[in-house]
Formats: C-alpha cells, sequence, structure tokens
C-alpha cells in the first residue's frame, strides 16, 4: 500500500503511538496516521482490538504496524512498553494519549472506587505516557508532538460526569503545561476536545445514580440542537492530525465542543 490522504507526506516514516487504539477516537486515529505513511503503534488493555488495529493499519499502508498491549494506567507496564517501543521500534515522533474510560454517576453516588479508576486511566494513563514518551522525545532532540484527548467535558461541567469531567479538566491543563515547558524544543502539545462522538464508550458508559432518563434527555437535547447524533470518530481523528501539523493547542472538535468552549 501506498501513503495517501491529506497528510502522506507528512508523516511518511514517523513512528506514532496511540493508545486506546483498539477501538473508536484512537483506532480511527490509528487509521489516519496509517493512510498517511507513519508507522504505528497500536496500544490497548485489550490484546485482540490491539491487535486487529495494527493488522489494518498495515493494510491501509502503514509500513510497519504493531499492537501492544498495556493497561496505561499501570505505571510499571508503561515503563516497560517505553523501553521496548524506544529498543526495538525507535523514539516516538508523535504520541496520542487517547486511552480512556466513561464512568457516570453523581458526585455524591460516585464511589471513591470510581473516582480512583477513572482518574488512573484518564489522568494518570496520560501522565506515564507524557513522563515516558515525552522524555524521550527530549533527549533525541529532534523535536516531536504529543496529543492528549482531553473532551468537551473538561470546560463544560455535567450532573452526570464528575469523576470524567474532572479527570478531562485535568488533561486539559496538564497539556497546556506541558506544552509552555517543551515549546523550547520544538515538541508540541495539544488538547482535543471532543463532544459526543458515536463510539463504545457513549454506548457503554455507566451512568449510577444518576436519573438516566434525565441524562439520555440532555443528551438528545444536545444531539438535536447541535444536530450531532452521527458524529464519525475519523472527524476526531483527522483533527488530530491537523492539530500535529498545526500544532494547534487546544481543539474542541465537534459542534457542541465548539459551542460550549467559546461560551467558557
Ligand atoms: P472507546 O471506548 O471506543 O475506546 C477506548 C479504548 O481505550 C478501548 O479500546 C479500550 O479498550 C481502551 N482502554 C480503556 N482503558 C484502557 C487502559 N487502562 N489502558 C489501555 N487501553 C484502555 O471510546 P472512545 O470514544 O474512542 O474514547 C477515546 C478517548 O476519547 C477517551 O479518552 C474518551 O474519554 C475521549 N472522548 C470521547 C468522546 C466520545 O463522545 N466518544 C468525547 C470526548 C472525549
Amino acid at each position: 500500500p501506498v501513503a495517501s490522504g491529506p497528510y502522506a507526506d507528512r508523516f511518511g516514516g514517523q513512528l506514532v503511538l496511540v493508545t486506546g487504539a483498539g477501538s473508536g477516537i484512537g483506532r480511527a486515529t490509528a487509521f489516519a496516521f496509517a493512510e498517511a505513511g507513519a508507522r504505528v503503534v497500536a496500544v490497548d488493555r485489550d490484546a485482540e482490538s490491539a491487535a486487529r488495529t495494527a493488522e489494518m493499519a498495515r493494510l491501509i499502508g502503514s509500513p510497519e504496524a504493531w499492537a501492544e498491549t498495556v493497561d496505561v494506567s499501570d505505571e510499571q507496564s508503561m515503563e516497560k512498553l517505553a523501553e521496548k517501543v524506544a529498543t526495538e521500534y525507535g523514539v516516538v515522533d508523535v504520541l496520542v494519549n487517547n486511552a480512556g474510560i466513561g464512568l457516570s454517576g453523581s458526585f455524591f453516588d460516585t464511589s471513591t472506587e470510581d473516582w480512583k479508576k477513572v482518574l488512573d486511566v484518564n489522568l494518570w494513563g496520560v501522565i506515564h505516557g507524557c513522563r515516558l514518551f515525552g522524555k524521550q522525545m527530549a533527549e533525541r532532540g529532534q523535536g516531536g508532538h504529543i496529543v492528549n484527548t482531553a473532551s468537551a467535558a473538561a470546560y463544560q461541567p455535567s450532573k452526570a460526569l464528575p469523576a470524567y469531567s474532572t479527570s478531562k479538566a485535568a488533561v486539559l491543563m496538564l497539556s497546556e503545561c506541558l506544552r509552555a515547558e517543551l515549546a523550547g524544543q520544538g515538541i508540541g502539545v495539544s488538547a482535543i476536545c471532543p463532544g459526543f462522538v458515536n463510539t463504545n464508550i457513549t454506548s457503554t458508559a455507566r451512568f449510577a445514580g444518576v436519573d438516566a432518563i434525565e441524562e439520555k434527555r440532555r443528551q438528545k437535547k444536545s444531539a438535536r440542537m447541535y444536530g450531532l447524533r452521527n458524529y464519525p470518530p475519523e472527524k476526531v481523528a483527522d483533527a488530530i492530525l491537523r492539530a500535529v501539523v498545526r500544532n494547534q493547542a487546544v481543539v474542541p472538535v465537534t459542534p457542541e465542543a465548539r459551542g460550549a468552549h467559546l461560551m467558557s
């Protein structure tokens, strides 16, 4: 296969690592980079889906694509991954910290365990990735780019998603701090903030303790307002590649995410 798409020349030969690459936005992003000729490391805690993404990435245009089964919240596993990638595949040019879980529940109904679970994956997973791969990029001294998948939830409060929203607000600020810190080294950092995207996370998010019907009604209303029932993950993937090419800081993606960002 030959690299194609609007960014075919931009990513040829580059090494791109995507976490949460087994599904949804992560998978679409891995495919978009593959189409643009990048070598891809597809990381997911689900082995089978990561392997499938890597296999498809090769078919789409990636000269080399690998699957790695890792839980991003586990620091030791991430350290092992960073070591393996550097030794066997090279220094990552673009890191996409995208793995995330959606766990809903009103503030008082969210258990300590659930708060920790969400923060462990959504925030600590990003911290581990930025630290380990960002350090390798900085030491190599040839620049690079880090993309963190935050969310419109980072700046749009919701009664149903306090833990999730808090984790994403932290990812947004972390990205901006790191962007300032790495700017002098030619390493860009972007925070992507999608609103409602059609993936597994939105169909399987667990609603605990909130009025699920009220939440569904709210989602339907905003879907109607913005006509976004079927916002595809591929469009988020496009925004991610564009953010790297243009070195954009914060990127609200879906219509309602853009609206909420302007209001905030
Ligand atoms: P998804 O559920 O389709 O994909 C998430 C992937 O991450 C899955 O393959 C899952 O196995 C993997 N994953 C989960 N925990 C992991 C862990 N600890 N270690 C490694 N892999 C893990 O969901 P989607 O929508 O593609 O989500 C991707 C990112 O986009 C998440 O960070 C999510 O919070 C964010 N996002 C999604 C929005 C949406 O409406 N779908 C809106 C805004 C942000």
